[in-house]
């Protein structure tokens, strides 16, 4: 049986899955990291191949982490398929599925050590979702600290998670690579999500107005700002069940609104409700006269 083959085992406890990495670390190997919370789908699956092709061990965690649900959030409906996950990473070459209870991860409850997200945290999906973004920079490092991996995974999707998991990690000297994969959309430009299996038919192809907002955006890009906004905004104007919570274009490098007059490369992140679902996708786009942009990643 090659390596590929073998299916992942799964590891509980924290001692268990050092004790594991270390051996692994004394023949040599290398470690990647995932990060998920489960539920998993194609675009998981892909941070895995990259992992695969970054390091010898792969681990991917599994854990939904109550400190980044806010009240009213969808914690307790948030999707628990962990045998089904371990199903679809078969094949892949996983090795280690880390699988804490949330008791292992907060011996001591929630309510202690938080690393904060500052400024850029309270923005867009943290003014949506106050104390989101600290939640999931305390469960990253947790899991950084933990796993101790050469390089950690994240997803393209989620745009504003990954800046601030970048910054983190250099302000706080953890030594990690961060490797970003693109997103991963259906046939029709429908950005992946756990989320997404929340939404029944009509639902579905509502959903669509967000990744059609940033084609919009996109090919107004040429035209400057106040283009992209009017016309990413105007694509959610036909759809009554499809509420817009923020469209807004962001320096990549400060993740801050940009100026009237920016040019160049800048991040549109666009927020949704449709139903009782909130979804969130971005695409990059270049503003000024050298747009519009169609790169890889980008809704279709
Ligand atoms: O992107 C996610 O699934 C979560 O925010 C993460 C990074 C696994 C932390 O809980």
């Amino acid at each position: 049986m090659t390596q590929a083959e073998v299916r992942a085992r799964t590891v509980t406890t924290i001692a268990g899955l050092r004790e594991l990495l270390a051996e692994r670390r004394r023949a040599g190997a290398s470690v990647a990291l995932v990060p998920t919370m489960g539920a998993l789908h194609d675009g998981h699956l892909a941070l895995v191949r990259r992992a695969r092709e970054l390091a010898d061990v792969v681990v991917v965690s599994i854990f939904v982490n109550p400190l980044q649900f806010g009240p009213g959030e969808d914690l307790d409906r948030y999707p628990r398929t962990l045998d089904a996950d371990v199903a679809s990473l078969s094949g892949l070459g996983v090795e280690v599925v880390f699988a804490p209870t949330v008791a292992e991860m907060y011996p001591d409850g929630e309510t202690g050590t938080r690393v904060t997200a500052g400024h850029v945290g309270s923005l867009y999906e943290g003014a949506s979702r106050p104390g989101h973004f600290d939640g999931m920079l305390t469960v990253v490092s947790k899991l950084l600290n933990i796993a101790t991996p050469d390089v950690a995974l994240f997803g393209q999707k989620d745009a504003q998670q990954v800046f601030l998991v970048r910054r983190m990690v250099r302000e706080l000297d953890v030594p990690a690579a961060i490797e970003v994969v693109p997103t991963v959309r259906e046939a029709d430009g429908l950005a992946l999500s756990s989320r997404n299996r929340y939404l029944h038919d009509a639902e579905r192809a509502a959903a669509l107005t967000l990744s059609e907002s940033l084609r919009a955006a996109d090919a107004a890009a040429s035209d400057g700002l106040a283009e992209v906004l009017a016309e990413g905004a105007a694509a959610f104007g036909d759809h009554d069940d499809v509420t817009l919570d923020y469209l807004v274009v962001v320096d990549p490098r400060t993740f801050l609104p940009v100026n009237d007059d920016a040019r160049g490369d800048a991040v549109v992140l666009v927020a949704a409700r449709v139903g009782a679902t909130r979804l969130i996708d971005n695409a990059t786009i270049t503003l000024g006269p050298t747009g519009p942009t169609g790169r890889r990643g980008q809704p279709k």
